[in-house]
């Protein structure tokens, strides 16, 4: 009998594929001014008007004006004030729209409603890519209204006036932006530098209290692993910081801003095409904390729980000492900073800790290989890849005691 011959087959061998190649790389540069001023609705002070035409256009610029709830609340002429400086600076502005006040807090960052409608109006108002939108408000305010602006005409200009001290120290300096989605952090967004950031330090003072200190927690963020003198300032003035000591506060901002924006300009990778996001010290379980809570804990007081569970697992490690755990957690508590929040003990039916969906949540944003970033003595730092769960177990039972609660509770 004759056997059924093999099919011919005429694909190339492996590796024999015809392929042209265009190698196309060019590299942008970006600028933009980072200020720290007062009394920025002033109308006679120039400065907006002034950063505004820092390209010296020779023409009005068309802007509009988005304003945080929570901000317009507390400052109840904020909105008459705009107005009137924009008639103030009549040949260098043109008032498009608003002030419109718009939702602040967690809230922003998860309505797609505010997306839309902020978007819908730049397109009503016929703004195009040279004209602005100046946002005024918190971390998630500026976060949900950048990426509206960044995906009109793919990005208008964007003048961010951060007014809570996370906003001014971190989130209102940087070039992200984002919405949470998807059950997680900053699931959408983009990569969209501003055009401006302007920092008015008079903002802060009708922060409520929490607000005025989960910005501190970035501070120790970026102290702990990055500026060791930094870290004393800190320790030392945590309890008039926390009494709300103006003057402290601003240096705090200074520093903690710069430091970021060294970083960004710095480390080679300002948009994060890498796996490792070494600021980003604590953040792994501080996300998570955020999105258990139904964002009922903010996100600097996350962070401040991030960073003692990180600190104590440095510590075991043998990468910082006892004495500097103890310190960090003694001066992020004189500060008003949690070290515990009950989520942290959450567990699953399964009795895993729901914290540790943290660590798969944070590999899989970034991309590539775990990075969690880890302090390697006071102001300085390490990338690690794992985590021993059993270290972080033992760090949350610790952390609890502590805070005198149980690290068990379940779902
Ligand atoms: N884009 C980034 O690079 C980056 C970096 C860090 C953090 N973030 C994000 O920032 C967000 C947290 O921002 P946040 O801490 O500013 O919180 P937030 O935006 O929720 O502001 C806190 C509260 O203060 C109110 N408020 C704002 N300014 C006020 C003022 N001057 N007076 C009175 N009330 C005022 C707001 O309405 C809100 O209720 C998080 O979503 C976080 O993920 C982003
Ligand atoms: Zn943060």
């Amino acid at each position: 009998m004759k056997l059924p011959t093999k099919p011919k087959d005429d694909s190339p061998a492996r590796g024999q594929f015809a392929a042209e190649t265009y190698r196309q790389s060019f590299s942008v540069s970006f600028d933009y001014p980072v200020i720290f001023t007062r009394d920025v609705f002033n109308p006679a002070n120039p400065l907006l008007a002034d950063v505004l035409d820092r390209k010296r256009e020779g023409r009005r610029h068309r802007a509009v004006v988005y304003v945080d709830n929570g901000l317009a609340g507390a400052n109840p002429r904020l909105l008459h004030e705009i107005k009137e400086y924009f008639h103030a600076w009549p040949d260098k502005l043109e008032l498009a729209g608003g002030p419109t006040v718009i939702p602040g807090g967690p809230a922003a960052k998860t309505d797609y409603e505010l997306l839309r409608d902020a978007m819908w109006t730049l397109g009503n108002l016929h703004l195009d890519r040279q004209s602005f939108v100046i946002a005024l408000g918190g971390g998630n305010m500026l976060d949900a209204l950048g990426l509206a602006v960044s995906l009109v005409h793919r990005g208008l200009r964007m003048v961010r006036l951060p007014s809570t001290v996370l906003g001014q120290n971190d989130a209102g300096v940087g070039v992200k932006n984002g919405m949470d989605e998807h059950g997680q952090k900053n699931f959408i967004g983009s990569f969209s530098p501003p055009f401006a950031v302007v920092n008015d330090f008079n903002f802060l003072r009708t922060l409520k209290d929490e607000d005025w200190i989960g910005g501190i927690a970035e501070a120790f963020k970026v102290a702990i692993i990055k500026d060791a003198a930094f870290f004393d300032f800190l320790r030392q003035n945590a309890a008039a910081l926390r009494q709300r000591q103006q003057p402290l506060m601003e240096e705090l901002i200074r520093r903690c801003a710069t430091i970021h924006l060294d970083h960004i300009r710095e480390a080679g990778d300002p948009f994060e095409f890498g796996s490792a996001r070494p600021l980003d010290f604590g953040h792994w379980a501080a996300h998570k904390i955020e999105i258990l809570s139904s964002h009922r804990v903010g996100h600097g007081q996350a962070v401040a729980v991030g960073i003692a569970l990180d600190s104590y697992y440095a510590m075991r490690k043998g990468l910082i000492g006892q004495g500097d755990f103890d310190r960090i957690i003694e001066a992020m508590t004189a500060s008003g900073l949690p070290v515990w929040v009950d989520y942290l003990g959450l567990r699953n039916s399964g009795g895993e800790l729901e914290i540790l969906d943290g660590l798969k949540q944070f590999q899989e944003h970034l991309g590539g290989q775990l990075n969690v970033t880890l302090p390697d003595g006071i102001g300085g730092k390490v990338e690690v890849h794992q985590m021993n769960i059993d270290l972080l177990e033992d760090g949350i039972a610790v952390l609890g005691k502590l805070a005198g609660r149980t690290s068990t509770t379940s779902s």
